[in-house]
């Protein structure tokens, strides 16, 4: 990671001081301000809720342009990566900074083949679960669990012990999110194949059962590598930030992973592509489309266009396009002419992107838009389309950890807040209230 260059100091003034604060630049985007030393030399805080406007670390895995709709991961575009590449050599870019060559290709993959199984202890965590319980609250359980079979890789002061949980991971969670698919439908569970790719490995634990033999479709396994790889990174989002923040105070890799899941969980993040499938369901048909549209833009009404509109991305997420076409991919060989959700789909991004609200607040389909559908085509409930989500996500998560722990300047985050609550006052006794 090249050090943040330093550029002309900015000037504020408070309270009739003027305080001098350096500004870092870095290899591209916008310069940071450092009010790092603000509250010593002013005793003021700064105030930004849902830290639009700040920068929490330094990091050179994922760069965004929102304006521009560009997506970096060291570098490379997404489309390139997406088109070009594969998810194992996507994780080793992520891990490591750099494409792998052929022999560090060889042995990432095969530590990571050598390392899908789970304990077979793990396997009664999930017969404590009902069986309609929801995949993401399996998931959160589990990978949490990891941290209790783990114990000589929970050092995380220890580079080879991050190594080893770093890879455990990867190579885990996929087992683990089949298995929590299957247990959620009754069947039993399929061990990993160890002659099978990354991707192709995932839908043979979900789709493979005991009474016949059943090949992976090739197709659908590249379709299934290129989503992960849509998915592996995306900045500083807030799921990343929780893993971050756990991660800060100390707390092992497994613990802070199943943080990550359990903030990606959430309708507005991850869970999105869950309820942006359930939300097309509910129109129904291209009619309904402006009943839903005039509801997105009512501000007394909760209801927003789930899989619209993004923190970052004031353009056209460069995700939702590869996964737009990733998604007509998928139905010309599922041999699924006209999905009426699809129809619902495009319909409503051709409408919403030429309507003045969308357009002033520069709302475009995410990365949650088409990958529900696509997901369903393949074959996944939408309870599972933030477990996907989350599998991919996993190496993105443990890169930023990584890089995290091994920055010199890392201390335990602490926030703080503008107090608007009661000033002193003394106890009553109950009898006086
Ligand atoms: C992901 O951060 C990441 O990188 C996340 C992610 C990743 O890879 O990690 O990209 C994955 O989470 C993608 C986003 C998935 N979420 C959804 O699709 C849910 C629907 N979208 C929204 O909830 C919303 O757009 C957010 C949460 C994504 C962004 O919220 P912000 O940045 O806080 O923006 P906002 O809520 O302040 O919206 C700005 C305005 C508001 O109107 P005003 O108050 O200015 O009048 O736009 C409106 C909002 O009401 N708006 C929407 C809308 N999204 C924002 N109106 C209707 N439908 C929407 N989808």
């Amino acid at each position: 990671m090249s050090e943040p260059k330093d550029a002309p100091a900015a000037k504020l003034e408070s309270g009739g001081n003027d305080y001098n604060l350096n500004v870092h630049g870095g290899s591209i985007g916008p310069s940071v301000i450092d009010v790092s030393g603000l509250y010593g030399s002013s005793g003021q805080f700064t105030y930004d809720p849902g830290f639009t406007s700040t920068a929490s670390c330094k990091s050179s895995i994922t760069y965004i342009d929102g304006e521009e709709g560009i997506l970096l991961h060291r570098g490379y575009p997404i489309e390139q990566l997406a088109e070009k590449g594969n998810f194992i050599e996507t994780c080793y870019l992520l891990m490591h900074g750099e494409l792998p060559n052929n022999d560090e290709l060889q042995e990432f993959e095969q530590a990571i083949t050598m390392h899908t199984m789970v304990h077979e202890q793990l396997q009664k965590f999930y017969s404590g679960f009902r069986r309609d319980a929801h995949p993401m609250a399996i998931m959160v359980g589990v990978v949490g669990a990891l941290s209790a079979f783990y114990h000589d890789s929970t050092d995380i002061n220890d580079p080879d012990q991050r190594k080893i949980a770093s890879r455990r991971l990867i190579a885990k969670i996929p087992t683990i999110a089949a298995m929590a698919y299957k247990y959620h439908i009754g069947q039993p569970f399929a061990y990993p194949q160890n002659n099978l790719s990354y991707a192709a490995n995932f839908l043979h634990m979900c789709f493979s059962v005991p009474s016949e033999q059943r090949e992976v479709n090739p197709i659908l396994a590249r379709a299934m590598d290129r989503i992960f790889i849509l998915h592996a990174d995306h900045e500083q989002n807030a799921s990343t930030s929780t893993v971050r923040l756990a991660g800060s105070s100390g707390a092992n890799p497994f613990a802070c992973i199943a943080a990550g899941i359990a903030c990606l969980w959430g309708p507005a993040h991850g869970g999105a592509n869950e309820a942006a499938l359930d939300m097309l369901a509910e129109i129904g048909s291209v009619d309904r489309i402006p009943e839903f549209i005039k509801r997105a833009k009512d501000k007394n009404d909760p209801f927003r266009l789930m899989g619209f509109g993004h923190r970052v991305y004031k353009n056209y997420d460069p995700r939702a396009r590869v996964m737009h076409k990733t998604c007509h991919e998928v139905l010309g060989e599922l041999g699924i002419k006209d999905d009426p959700l699809l129809d619902v789909a495009m319909e409503l991004e051709r409408i919403a992107l030429s309507d003045d609200y969308f357009i002033e607040k520069k709302l475009y389909p995410n990365i949650d838009f088409y990958s529900g559908i696509t997901l369903k085509a393949m074959g996944f409930p939408t309870t599972m389309f933030t477990v996907l989500f989350a599998l991919a996500r996993t190496v993105g998560w443990v890169s930023q950890w990584n890089e995290m722990i091994e920055d010199p300047s890392q201390r335990i985050g602490r926030p703080r807040q503008l107090y608007i609550g009661a000033t002193h006052r003394d106890y009553v006794p109950v009898e006086k209230r």
